[in-house]
Formats: C-alpha cells, structure tokens, sequence
C-alpha cells in the first residue's frame, strides 16, 4: 500500500465548465483577484463580493463532474492505497465525483463564515450583508468560506504532515503559481517521494517533478488511476 498525496487545481475542473483562474488575461471571470478576492475588497465593496461569489455558485449547480473527478473517486473507492487529495479548488466537484474526504485548503463556495463569531456552515443559497449569523445572531459578517488573497489557507499542518511521509506526490491541474500549493512538490521530494504533474501543457513548476504528462485532466488522471490500480 502506498501513501498517494494528490494536489488538485482548477485545470481538473475546467473539462467540467468552470474556468481557470490564469488561462484569461489574469481576470477571474471578468474582475481582477484583487477586487473581489481579499479581505479588503470585502471590507471596500462587500456588496460586489457577495455577487462575485454567489454567481460561482449558482454556476456550480450548473456543471458536473467530469472523468478526472471520477477516476479519483474510484481510486479512493478501491482502498488500496492510501490517498490524500488536497484542493485548491472551492467546488464540490470531487466530492460528487466520489472521493468522499478532500481537504479544501481554500475554502468552499458551499460553505459559509461568520466574521463575527467565526461560525462555519453549509451554504447552498445566495448571500448578503443583510443576512444573520444563525450562532450569534450579527448581521453584516456573513461571508463565503473561502480563503482570499492574504489569508491563511487550512488544513496546511495537516498537509505538511502528509507530505513528510508519502512515496507519491501528483499536482493535476495547477498552475503551481499560489504559494504554499506550488511548493508542495518540493517538500514531497525533499521526503523522498517520487513526483508526477498532470497538466494540459507544462508549467513554470514542470521542472521540479520526476515526470511530467501532458494532456487533458479527463484524459491522463483516467490513464495514471488505471496503472496505479495494476499496479
Ligand atoms: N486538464 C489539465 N490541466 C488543465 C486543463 C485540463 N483540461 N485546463 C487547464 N489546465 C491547467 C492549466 O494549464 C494551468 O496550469 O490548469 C492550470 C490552472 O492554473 P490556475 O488557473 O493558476 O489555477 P490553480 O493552479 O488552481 O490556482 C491556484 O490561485 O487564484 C488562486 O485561489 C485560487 O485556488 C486558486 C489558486
């Protein structure tokens, strides 16, 4: 049994409809990261940001997951090896491609947070400044539980934790451009692992991995599930 830490970008659901965030001019669907993704563009226009968001996730309802979502869950499914995923990715799409345990470390649009109370629950509908905390019963806190630009991302002691100790580190669809994500690799090699990137075309991070095979998501995370699997 072998110990698979396995890093995911938007590249792995962009097969599925929903775009990249470097593919397009450096705009994310139009604005710039800085106008609706960080805590001051919340503190300046929260209103933009509610509406920045709630569109994702109204969009989110729109899309599936695709073949690289699934060749994942049936990874996971098989138990027989044990699989980390870690995202940077805040859609559910692998969750509904069948890997039941992912580490979101940027957060999910299908979560909320109180600002106020630190509060976090489930959050399928559209948010505004006007809704209240259901924990401490402010108005004007609720925010999407995503970790914007300047914030810390979660679950890092965790990862650090799995990357010290795994024999295969695999980035699929990441620019490898947002620190710590990008670093990952190193840290895997530097435990001793071998390291695999997934990735439509190479990256600035191609030449830190062991191999690199280019190719749609949908296509090559099929491929490296199916030999894993033989293996
Ligand atoms: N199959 C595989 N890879 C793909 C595909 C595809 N069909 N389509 C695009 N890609 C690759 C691109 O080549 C690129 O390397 O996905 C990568 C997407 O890179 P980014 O847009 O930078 O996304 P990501 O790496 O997830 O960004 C990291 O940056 O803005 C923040 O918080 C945001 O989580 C995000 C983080």
């Amino acid at each position: 049994m072998a110990k698979i830490v396995i890093l995911t970008g938007a590249g792995i659901s962009a097969e599925s409809g929903l775009k990249t965030f470097r593919d397009d001019g450096g705009l994310w669907e139009g604005h710039r990261v800085e106008d609706v993704a960080t805590p001051e563009a919340f503190g300046r226009n929260a209103s933009l940001v509610h509406q920045f968001y709630n569109q994702r996730r109204r969009d989110l309802a729109e899309v599936a997951p695709n073949a690289a979502h699934r060749a994942l869950g049936a990874l996971m499914a098989s138990s027989l090896h044990e699989v980390t995923i870690v995202t940077q990715n805040v859609d559910d799409l692998h969750e509904r491609g069948g890997c039941p345990s992912v580490w979101h470390m940027h957060g999910q649009l299908l979560k909320k947070r109180c600002e106020w109370c630190g509060a976090v629950s489930d959050c399928s509908e559209d948010l505004s400044q006007d809704d209240r905390c259901s924990e401490c019963e402010q108005t004007g806190g609720m925010r999407p539980d995503i970790v914007w630009f300047g914030e810390m991302p979660y679950f890092l002691e965790k990862i650090d934790g799995v990357l010290s100790d795994c024999d295969l580190f695999v980035a699929i669809g990441t620019s490898g451009a947002v620190y710590p994500a990008g670093n990952f690799v190193n840290l895997a090699r530097l435990s001793g692992a071998r390291t695999l990137e997934l990735n439509l075309v190479r990256t600035d991070n191609s030449g830190n991995f062991d191999e690199v095979r280019e190719g749609p998501a949908s296509v090559k995370v099929g491929e490296w599930v199916e030999e894993i699997l033989a293996d």
